[in-house]
C-alpha cells in the first residue's frame, strides 16, 4: 500500500518483483489509515501519514515500513521495533539536489541577481558591476561535511571556490578543501558560509548574533538544513546593516503545513535575501531516486530478510536463500537464553541449522537462520510460543 503519491519507480520496482501495490494519491488518517493498511504486507509513506502505535497494532500482517522520504518522525519507529516492523528511509536520496540549489543560491547571491531581479520587476533598471562578484576565488565554509556538505565540497571547487569546512567529525576532505579546527576560524575566512548539519542540542541556534558578527563584512549565510540553526532576527540585523551582503534561507523555525498564504519570518522584505520554500531536496530526480531506494530495501527485507538501512532495528545483510532452504527471521527481545531455546526446539524437530545471522541493540535482537526446508506452519507456531519473540516470519 502505496500512500501520498510515492514517485511510481517504487511501484516499477515493487511489481517488477511480483509484488501487488495499490496506491493512494493523498495522505490518509484515522479509520481510513487503519483500513488501507489493515491487511498490507508493506507500506509506503511520505511525511504526511502519521503511524503512531495505535495505528500499527491494527496491521498484524505488516512486515516492514517505507518512509519515502528523509525523516522518519511521523512513524513511532520504537513501538514498530517492538513488533519486529523495521523502518527503511532514503537518507541520502535528495543530497545532490540539495547542492545544486545552494550552489545557485551562491552565485546569484554573490551577483546581488536577487535585489537586481527585484527591481526589474519594479521597472527599476540597476545595471551595475559594483558589488558584484564570481565565485571563482572565493572561500566557501561548509559546517557539517556529510553528506550534502561533501557534495557541495565537489561542485563548488569546479566552479574554483576554495572550500574549507568544519564538522564535529573526523572527515576525509576531497578535492583541495581543507579542515579547520572551529566554527569561528571557519566564520571568520569564509566569504560564504553554507550550514548543512542535522539538528542536534548542539547546532540549535548555533548562528546568532555573536557568530554574525565573526562574519566577514559583506559575507553571504545560506541555510538549507534546519530552520533552528539560526537566529533570524539576528540575521535580518546583520543584512539590513550591510554587515550580510545576502542570505539564503530554505527552512525556517515554523514552518506551515500546507501550501498558501500567511507565511512570516523576520526575514521576509529584507533586501539581499533568497527565501524557498523548504524545496532543497524536492525535485523530480531526487522523488525518483528515493522511490527505487526504499522499494529496494523494502524489497530486500520482504524477499531476503536483509534489514540492512532500517533505522529502528538490528541490521542484518547477508547472501541469496539456497532454493531447498527455509529462512526463519526472528525479531526478539535482547535477554539470554532466546538463541538457546530456539536452537532446542530445531533439533527436537530435527531440523538442521546450514547458516545463523545475528545482530542486536540494548533492547532487540534480529536473527536469521537458514534451515532444513520443513513445515513452515508448525517451526512458525514453536518460535511464536517463545516469550522473547516479538515477529517471526518463514521465507520458503
Ligand atoms: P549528514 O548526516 O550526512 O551530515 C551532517 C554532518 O554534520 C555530519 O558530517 C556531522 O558530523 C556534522 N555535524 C553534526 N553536528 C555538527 C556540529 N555541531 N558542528 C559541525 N558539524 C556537525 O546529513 P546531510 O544528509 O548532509 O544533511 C544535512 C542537513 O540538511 C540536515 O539538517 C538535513 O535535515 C538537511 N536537509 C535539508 C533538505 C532540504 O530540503 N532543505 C533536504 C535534505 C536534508
Amino acid at each position: 500500500m502505496l500512500l501520498e503519491g510515492v514517485h511510481p519507480a517504487a511501484a516499477l520496482a515493487l511489481r517488477a518483483a511480483g509484488v501487488e501495490v495499490e496506491s493512494i494519491s493523498g495522505a490518509l488518517e484515522g479509520d481510513a489509515l487503519i483500513d488501507a493498511i489493515a491487511s498490507a504486507d508493506l507500506v509506503g509513506i511520505r511525511s504526511r501519514t502519521r503511524l503512531d502505535a495505535a495505528t500499527l497494532a491494527a496491521a498484524p500482517s505488516l512486515a516492514a515500513i517505507g518512509c519515502f522520504c528523509i525523516g522518519t518522525n511521523q512513524v513511532d519507529i520504537e513501538a514498530a521495533a517492538n513488533q519486529g516492523l523495521p523502518v527503511f528511509n532514503s537518507p541520502f536520496g535528495n543530497t545532490r539536489s540539495v547542492a545544486e540549489l545552494t550552489l545557485a543560491e551562491i552565485v546569484l547571491l554573490l551577483r546581488g541577481v536577487v535585489d537586481r531581479s527585484a527591481d526589474l520587476h519594479r521597472g527599476l533598471w540597476t545595471k551595475s558591476a559594483s558589488g558584484s562578484h564570481e565565485v571563482r576565488g572565493r572561500v566557501l565554509g561548509i559546517v557539517g561535511y556529510g553528506h550534502i556538505g561533501s557534495q557541495l565540497s565537489v561542485l563548488a571547487e569546479s566552479l574554483g571556490m576554495q572550500v574549507i569546512f568544519f564538522d564535529i567529525d573526523h572527515k576525509l576532505p576531497l578535492g583541495n578543501a581543507v579542515a579547520v579546527g572551529s566554527l569561528d576560524e571557519l566564520l571568520e575566512r569564509s566569504d560564504v558560509v553554507s550550514l548543512h548539519v542535522p539538528e542536534t542540542p548542539r547546532t540549535r541556534g548555533m548562528i546568532g548574533a555573536a557568530e554574525l558578527a565573526r562574519m566577514k563584512r559583506g559575507a553571504i549565510l545560506v541555510n538549507n538544513a534546519r530552520g533552528s540553526l539560526v537566529d533570524l532576527a539576528a540575521a535580518a540585523d546583520a543584512l539590513r546593516r550591510g554587515h550580510l551582503r545576502g542570505m539564503a534561507a530554505d527552512v525556517f523555525p515554523q514552518e506551515p503545513e500546507a501550501n498558501g498564504p500567511g507565511f512570516e519570518c523576520p526575514l521576509v522584505g529584507v533586501p539581499g535575501t533568497l527565501l524557498t520554500p523548504h524545496i532543497g531536496g524536492s525535485t523530480e530526480e531526487a522523488q525518483e531516486s528515493i522511490g527505487r531506494d526504499v522499494a529496494e530495501k523494502l524489497l530486500r527485507f520482504i524477499l531476503g530478510g536483509s534489514s540492512r538501512g532500517a533505522v529502528n532495528v538490528p541490521e542484518v545483510d547477508l547472501p541469496r536463500r539456497a532454493d531447498d532452504r527455509h529462512r526463519i527471521l526472528h525479531f526478539h527481545r535482547n535477554v539470554p537464553g532466546v538463541l538457546g531455546r530456539m536452537h532446542t526446539m530445531l533439533a527436537a524437530r530435527g531440523i538442521n541449522i546450514h547458516a545463523e545471522y545475528l545482530q542486536s541493540d540494548f533492547e532487540r535482537s534480529y536473527v536469521i537462520l537458514d534451515v532444513d526446508a520443513s513445515d513452515a506452519a508448525m517451526v512458525q507456531a514453536d518460535l511464536a510460543s517463545i516469550p522473547e519473540t516479538l515477529r517471526v516470519r518463514l521465507i520458503c
